[in-house]
């Protein structure tokens, strides 16, 4: 047995992109990665990377899981050896003791920290220096951008000298090596052997994780030259997907609410006006992670992203993803400046402050949007207005907050609360009624014709099959889930039917009970870990109504119709058993 802290210290430090991409050649779409398939042929990509939540799948071939997953896979290694790779991989040794079971030890974690904040003062220094070039990059900050030394030191901004090896020599003068510095991707090493600095005549802003480790660090140019910015990859201590800019020092003010904008820059600008809430992600646009690691510290996030297009849709991207995590969302668009760093330059704190107290939420902001699209003084477009607004309400995934938009609504147009709530029940109780029904529907056609070798019993009741896989799926996303249907004890393994199903519910029950955290890896082989990684990836963006699917589908699984079909009195379903039992003839 490794201990699950080790093998989750160890996933925590592997970047399944990264991972992959040393066999895979993967493409970006959207906040996934695309690449062709390494366990089957194919022609086009169906091979997805999931960086956000840490996982890949094949719609293909339906591989799929996590990065443990994917080295048993592609390695052919058990489980122990996939972890003791990726441990190494990592950083951590895994050692395999007399009693048969895995101690870790962190080997350069501690040091490549030492070496971080070493680097920090140094350029923090170097911002001093009485040389032209230093002087030129204290006038960029003090000047250009209008900090404060203050700020400058709060920050622990620096400078990093225009030279290949400045920075370099100044390290190993500290006992550091080349390669702790190019792990740490402070150095580089080019084709020729020679290890150049990484960072070249850029100001520099160091990133601090809440512990107050230097676990980064970004760079920017002084001028119109590109790149603007140049950011620290991952290394055994920084995940950028993780972490988020000035969280150290936002955590202390940020339990009411929490400002969530695009740039260092913003998050400097923002704190030095009192705003200390501010944080910012690290030149990507946000994960579901990092709206999990805000959610730890607040309840409501204010979205201040750039005015311009690219910046507003991903404002509505970044929406979603708060809501999802049941953090209170409201956007704030920057009136006449690009950036919040530009609108305090130009307007001042207080009127900064006075966006914040306005600023709309999720629903207000969409409201006005759909508002504009009609004449409401015209009955047909008033009806057209409100059909958009119900279709808005059922969004929402709680009932009472939904109750407070129906309120709002039903003055704005002056219509009855009582009727636009009734078209909102119906909606929300339609949409989830048809994703059970398709699901079931899809289940169906996929099990005609071909016997599952994953799940055998899948193509004896192919709906109910299909709505276990819903439980699960939800179950496996969603905490909330899993404290109503196992704190509630809502399901019980007697109410799956298939056999794979229920060991898994039984799995995932036994974990949240005793409070850790599933490692499919270590119970389930890798098809059956893919099969069920399917399950969760076709829920994922499911984040409207989740909670009236999850209803739905407990209530088919509950139904003693559902039972019967399960017994073999479907039509469509004991049709799908025959085939398969067909084929299992014809194959023997
Ligand atoms: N970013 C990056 N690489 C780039 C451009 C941007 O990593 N080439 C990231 C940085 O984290 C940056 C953020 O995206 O802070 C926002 O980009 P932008 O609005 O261009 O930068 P600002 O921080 O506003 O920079 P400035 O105001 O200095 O132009
Ligand atoms: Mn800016």
């Amino acid at each position: 047995m490794i201990s699950r802290e080790i093998v989750e210290d160890i996933l925590s430090r592997t970047s399944i992109e990264d991972l992959i991409s040393g066999y895979v050649s993967l493409k970006r779409a959207g906040s996934n990665l695309k690449g062709l398939c390494p366990f089957h042929s194919e022609k086009s990509p169906s091979f997805t990377v999931y960086p956000g939540d840490n996982s890949f799948y094949c719609f293909g071939c339906g591989v799929g899981g996590n990065a443990i997953t994917f080295v048993r896979q592609i390695e052919h290694m058990d489980y122990p050896d996939a972890v003791v790779y990726l441990g190494k991989r990592a950083g951590i040794t895994v050692v395999k003791d007399a009693q048969d079971s895995y101690q870790g030890k962190r080997i350069d974690k501690a040091r490549i920290l030492k070496m971080n904040v070493d680097a920090a003062k140094f350029f923090h220094s170097c911002l001093f220096a009485k040389t032209a070039a230093a002087e030129n990059a204290l006038r960029y900050f003090t000047e250009a951008r209008g900090l404060s030394l203050a700020t400058i030191r709060h920050f622990g901004l620096g400078y990093a000298p225009d030279s290949f090896d400045a920075f370099g020599k100044h390290m190993r003068s500290l006992g550091y090596t080349y390669d702790e510095l190019v792990e740490g991707f402070l150095c580089g090493k080019s084709e020729r052997g020679t290890y150049y600095d990484a960072f070249r005549n850029r100001v520099m802003f160091p990133i601090i994780d809440v512990s107050g480790n230097v676990i980064a660090f970004g760079g920017r140019v002084m001028d119109d030259s590109k790149p603007k910015y140049k950011n620290s990859s991952d290394t055994p201590v920084f995940k950028k997907l993780r972490n988020l800019f000035a969280l150290n020092y936002a955590r202390h003010t940020c339990a009411e609410a929490m400002i969530l904008c695009e740039g260092y820059m913003d998050v400097i600008a923002l704190h030095a006006a009192g705003f200390t809430n501010a944080v910012a992600t690290l030149g990507t646009a946000l994960t579901s992670e990092q709206a999990r690691l805000m959610s730890r510290y607040t309840k409501r996030v204010i979205i201040t992203y750039d005015a311009d297009e690219a910046g507003q849709k991903a404002a509505v991207r970044a929406m979603g993803m708060l809501g999802e995590v049941g953090l209170e969302v409201s956007v704030l668009k920057i009136p006449d400046a690009k950036d919040p760093d530009e609108f305090i330059k130009k307007f001042g704190k207080d009127k900064f402050r006075s966006l914040i107290e306005n600023s709309r939420s999720k629903f207000e902001y969409n409201m006005e949007r759909i508002l504009s699209k009609y004449n409401v003084e015209f009955p047909q477009e008033k009806i057209n207005a409100l059909a958009d607004l119900v279709e808005l309400i059922s969004t929402f995934y709680s009932e009472v907050e939904r109750d407070v938009y129906i309120q709002a609504v039903s003055k704005q147009l002056g219509v009855p609360f009582d009727g636009v709530k009734n078209d909102v029940n119906r909606r929300v109780k339609q949409k989830a009624k048809r994703f059970v029904k398709e699901e079931n529907q899809k289940a169906i056609r996929a099990s005609q014709g071909f016997s599952d070798k994953v799940n055998p019993d899948y193509a004896k009741a192919p709906s109910v099959a299909k709505n276990e896989e819903s439980v699960i799926g939800l179950l496996v996303l969603f905490e909330n889930h899993r404290k109503k249907v196992f704190d509630g004890g809502l399901l019980s393994e007697e109410d799956f039917f298939t056999e794979l199903n229920r060991r898994i519910f039984v799995y995932l029950r036994e974990c949240y009970q005793s409070g850790t955290a599933p490692n499919l890896d270590e119970n389930f082989s890798p098809e059956e870990v893919g099969r069920i990684t399917k399950m969760k990836i076709a829920r994922m963006n499911l984040t409207e109504n989740g909670d009236a699917v999850l209803e739905e589908a407990i209530a088919s699984l509950k139904s003693s119709m559902q039972k019967k079909n399960a017994e073999g009195a479907s039509t469509m379903d004991a049709l799908a058993s025959l085939i398969d039992r067909m084929r299992k003839t014809t194959d023997n």
